[in-house]
């Protein structure tokens, strides 16, 4: 994208994660814990052009750099996306995302019954299967809105 296209600035620091599919940037915002209060500095693009994809989301956070865990979740509600590490304004890493085989202790377990919801240390793991995830205790599979599922911190 030229200079005179650019619709959200660069940054100095932190992260820009790139080439999200339309329409989901704002469950990257949830799975990132990001809200209104949450005092961070953070660029939202929706259905911007893109000459990879017919349009894209794109999300900058200043000042962070992202936690494998959250990446591991972004992995899966959001496959195509990349995530640049942005330090002194140059992209000093650049990460393709590909879906996680599990996810450990990022996602809650929607069945009430499951040992990982009741009053045990157990942390969650889910599978990852082609259209969704499963507990690996009590095998839910939760298939629709995994940013609704993310545990609580
Ligand atoms: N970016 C930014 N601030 C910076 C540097 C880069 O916001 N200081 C953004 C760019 O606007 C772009 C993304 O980070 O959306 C990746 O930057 P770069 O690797 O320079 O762009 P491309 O080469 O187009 O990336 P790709 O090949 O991944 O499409
Ligand atoms: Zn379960």
């Amino acid at each position: 994208m030229s200079d005179h296209e650019l619709r959200v600035s660069k940054i100095r620091d932190g992260t820009v994660i790139d080439h999200i599919r339309a329409g989901q940037a704002l469950n990257v915002l949830a799975i990132l814990g990001i809200r209104g209060a949450s005092g961070e500095t953070v660029s939202v693009g929706m259905n911007v052009p893109s000459d990879r994809m017919a349009s894209k989301d794109i999300v900058k956070v200043e000042g962070r750099e992202l936690s494998q865990d959250e990446v591991d979740v972004l992995s899966l509600i959001a496959p195509e996306a990349t995530i640049n590490i942005v330090r002194e304004y140059e992209v000093v890493e650049k990460q393709q995302l590909e879906s996680p085989d599990r996810v450990v202790g990022v996602l809650s377990c929607p069945n009430r019954n499951c040992i990982t919801n009741a009053d045990e240390p157990v942390e969650t793991a889910f599978d990852v299967l082609a259209d969704g995830v499963r507990c690996e205790y009590c095998e839910t599979i939760v298939r629709d809105d995994l940013a609704s599922h993310i545990a609580v911190e």
